[in-house]
């Protein structure tokens, strides 16, 4: 191999086909990188150094791939404001949505009514714009389908999440604990690395040049599936059915579930091989927010009798607290009680990653091209 041959990153061989691309590198990401033993990290900054900034200055980070400055920061929060005004017909529109709908399907169709009135066609203006917007449009869908009443009229002086949590208006919710917990809910969900299902089908539909709303109503689409985003909400439903904080009662339900060949929900990760910072990050908060709320204690819990548990079997890899583990305890003890929702407020957070991601490859990689269009290709098999 001449010196100036390109390097070879990964050998393909026939035991690669049909495992769902798992490992393969197909492109270069500028948002994040995903360690296997240290997690997630933003353009160099480590996510558990991140989650106490401004959410805006972590939008600005993935976007602008630095840390804003005092005046960036300022002057970014007012673009984002002015950007915020949903057409009233969305609203309008979302009421007229089946309830039985799960909300993930609302908010698939709210990105495509967001792109139909209001799309630009500039991936890096409509980034901002559905980053500026899809708050309004998930409260709304929030209070609309959960019987909460009218939407409530947004205030984007207030800030990203604070006006969410104003929009939201959680009847009998503690703005200031939900507020403090979205904002770090927010940061840790926004980006995982290029190649998570739902940013990878993102940007594969931006490269056939399908505009940014369409391209994020998929990405959400695949956010869904229980194998990835709604992995959330099933958490919370495994925490609820174990019964009790006690460790002992935790050890014996989870001994019959792997009994059962059931997933343990929260625990294990496609890359990751140590627990999860995201986890670490929201351990400790929900000792500051909850720490007596028994299914907070589950959780807690969970996360050593479960590690020792899983560890028993040599061929578990990945026996470790992933960033759903706990999520559902922290979001149910600040009046999120639906889990329903909980992959639409990971979807709110992923959409400021892949969005940034989207626009990289339309506008910045290959010096500019852009990535070309996806296409891979697939052996053909029992075909004559
Ligand atoms: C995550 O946030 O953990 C994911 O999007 C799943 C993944 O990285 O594959």
């Amino acid at each position: 191999m001449s010196e100036d041959s390109p390097k070879v990153l990964f050998e393909i061989t026939e035991n690669h086909l049909n495992t769902g691309l798992r490992g393969f590198p197909v492109g270069t990401c500028r948002t994040s990188k995903v360690d296997p033993y240290t997690g997630v990290s933003y353009v160099g900054h480590s996510i558990g150094e991140m989650a106490t900034w401004d959410p805006e200055e972590v939008v600005f980070l993935l976007h602008n791939k630095h840390r804003p400055s005092a005046d960036e920061l300022v002057a970014f929060k007012a673009d984002l404001a002015s950007r915020s005004k949903v057409d009233p017909s969305v609203i309008e529109l979302l009421k007229s949505l089946p309830p039985e709908g799960h909300p993930m399907e609302w908010l698939m169709a709210g990105l495509n009514l967001l792109g139909m009135t209001g799309k630009t066609s500039d991936f890096q203006q409509d980034a901002l714009n559905l980053i500026a917007r899809s708050p309004t449009v998930i409260a709304a869908l929030y209070r609309i389908r959960s019987g909460w009443g009218e939407p409530i009229a947004s205030q984007p002086e207030l800030g990203l999440v604070e006006n969410f949590v104003h929009m939201l208006g959680v009847p009998g919710g503690d703005e200031v604990a939900l507020t403090k917990l979205l904002r770090t809910f927010y940061i840790l969900h926004m980006d995982h690395g290029g190649g998570n299902l739902s940013t990878f089908v993102g940007k594969a539909v931006a490269s056939g040049l399908a505009d940014m709303y369409a391209s994020m109503g998929a990405a959400m689409a695949g956010l869904y599936g229980a194998r990835h985003g709604k992995a959330n909400q099933d958490c919370l439903n495994f925490i609820k059915s174990v019964g009790s904080s006690d460790p002992e009662e935790i050890e014996r339900f989870i001994r019959a579930s792997l009994a059962r060949h059931d997933l343990i929900y929260g625990f294990g990760h496609a890359v990751l091989r140590a627990e999860d910072p995201r986890a670490t990050v929201q351990y400790a908060l929900g000792e500051e927010i909850c720490p007596d709320d028994e299914l907070f204690r589950t959780a807690a819990n969970m996360r050593e009798v479960a590690v020792r548990v899983l560890k028993e079997n040599p061929k578990v890899h990945s026996p470790y607290p992933n960033v759903d583990a706990v999520s559902g305890t922290l979001l149910n003890a600040a009046g999120l009680t639906d889990s329903d929702y909980y992959t639409v407020l990971f979807g709110w957070s992923r959409i400021v990653g892949i969005a940034a991601q989207i626009v990289d490859e339309r506008l910045h990689l290959r010096d500019g091209k852009g990535v070309a269009i996806y296409r891979c290709s697939y052996k053909a098999e029992n075909q004559g």
